[in-house]
């Protein structure tokens, strides 16, 4: 499917944004194999929390939809009858594998072709220590055949920044003897430790080293998944590239872990408010507002991202790409190899949608720079079946000196389906 977006002069409105992807995975997981009932706010309407659904479904867990909400009743998983489909979800394939490995019986799990792609030695790895019984395709890719094995606890140092890593390992050490330990290289994400005390798992967290002891019964929550930041930030960063913004989200997730991305850009010279702040589940929610930049007339500065940075803004990198290319001092970016093993090679994904819309970048293996106060040209880009590039051209084309098409723009329904439809409303000519 292709969408055409014009050029924008303005941006206003206040909405809300659906449930976090990262939180509704990990809520999806452990309620079903919670004892009880639990019902889950806002979910994240986006297909690849969707696949976590159906793959909990097909593993035993009663799940009903409601309007705005989900129940699931959870419990002992049972034997899947057929493979089970994570579709595009990293996530879904990686977390969910943690929880395989400690089952009595052997499932088989894979996805669609870009997850068919990305690394699962990182997890195979530490699951293995642990007791566990994984063949992968090549010994690293998916589809994943799990034996399930009884498993004991490890302390594991965590070789890479990643947080669907650290959260496999903790959750296989839910049902492994003993106490499990991972200890993070830098801090990534932490919604599966917050999750998981909120189910009653005992966890303990210092610094970078989590603990958790093995064994606990969870059960079922009355919960809230916060708008997604990482789909607020395509909005954040509209509001930045159109001449006069006003822009207010409702009920964003503001986890320190993951509102890096507002400091950021606040660094940049962004204007942006944060308001109303509270805590829903142990996780802190807030509404953003966000106004054309006085600062600098609209035009923002530069940036740099490297080190613990790239790790917590790296799904948003393809957002900020475009408003550097359109700031005043350009963007670079750093110590970002893991963004050559996402949904797509994004580091290429984005240069090839930069020099379609005749933008400058340079790339290396590890990140790249963007030189700033370039314009963007009207012209057809190819999302590459990835939701955060069809959704970060989609910004860059109402800056753009023209209607451009997106093509393959349906991946967007990957993380956020109502995406094109909130652009339209908020976007004035
Ligand atoms: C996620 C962790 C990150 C992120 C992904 C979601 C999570 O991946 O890019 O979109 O929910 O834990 P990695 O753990 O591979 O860095």
């Amino acid at each position: 499917m292709r969408e055409i977006v014009s050029p924008a002069r303005a941006l206003e409105g206040i909405i809300t944004l659906p449930g976090d992807k990262s939180i509704s995975h990990r809520y999806g997981m452990l309620a079903s194999i919670a004892k009880g009932r639990s019902t889950i706010a806002n979910y994240s309407t986006g297909a690849d929390c969707q696949s976590t659904l159906a793959c909990m479904a097909a593993l035993g867990a009663k799940i009903e939809r409601q309007e705005g909400s989900i129940s699931i009743e959870g419990g002992p998983l049972q034997e899947p009858a057929a493979l089970l489909d994570a579709g595009n979800s990293g996530s879904t394939i990686r977390m969910l594998s943690g929880i395989l490995a400690a089952q009595p019986f052997t499932s088989r799990i894979g996805g669609d072709e870009s997850l068919s792609r990305r690394p699962m030695a990182r997890i195979i790895g530490p699951l293995t220590e642990m007791g566990g019984s994984i063949e992968a395709r090549d010994q690293k890719f998916p589809p994943l055949t799990i034996h399930g094995r009884p498993l004991h606890g490890i302390d594991y140092h965590l070789p890479m920044a990643s947080a669907q890593v650290k959260s496999c390992i903790l959750l296989a050490g839910l049902f492994a003897q003993g106490d499990t330990i991972v200890r993070e290289p830098v801090r990534t994400r932490d919604h599966t430790e917050i999750a998981l005390k909120e189910f009653g798992a005992e966890i303990e967290i210092e610094k970078r080293t989590i603990r958790l002891h093995g064994g606990a019964r969870l059960t079922g929550r009355e919960l809230v998944a916060p708008g997604d930041l990482s789909s607020a930030c395509f909005f954040l960063v509209a509001a930045l590239m159109v001449k006069e913004a006003s822009l207010v989200i409702h009920g964003v997730g503001l986890n320190p872990t993951r509102s890096g991305l507002l400091d950021f850009l606040v660094s940049m010279g962004a204007q942006i408010k944060v308001l109303e702040v509270h805590q829903v589940g142990g996780e802190l929610i807030g509404d953003l507002r966000v106004q054309s930049s006085p600062v600098s007339g609209g035009v923002i500065e530069g940036g740099v991202i490297e080190g613990t940075m790239t790790a917590a803004l790296i799904d948003e990198i393809p957002a900020l790409a475009v408003l550097g290319a359109a700031s005043r001092n350009g963007l670079t970016v750093r110590d970002a190899g893991e963004l050559r093993i996402k949904e797509t090679d994004r580091i290429a994904t984005i240069e090839a949608g930069f020099r379609k819309m005749g933008v400058k970048i340079e790339t290396n293996p590890e990140g790249f720079h963007v030189p700033g106060g370039q314009t963007f040209h009207a012209g057809e880009i190819d999302s590459a079946g990835d939701h955060r590039i069809a959704m970060a051209f989609a910004v860059a084309a109402l800056a753009a000196d023209g209607p451009c098409a997106i093509e393959g723009a349906e991946s967007a329904n990957v993380s956020f389906p109502e995406f094109f439809a909130t652009l339209r409303q908020i976007a004035q000519k």
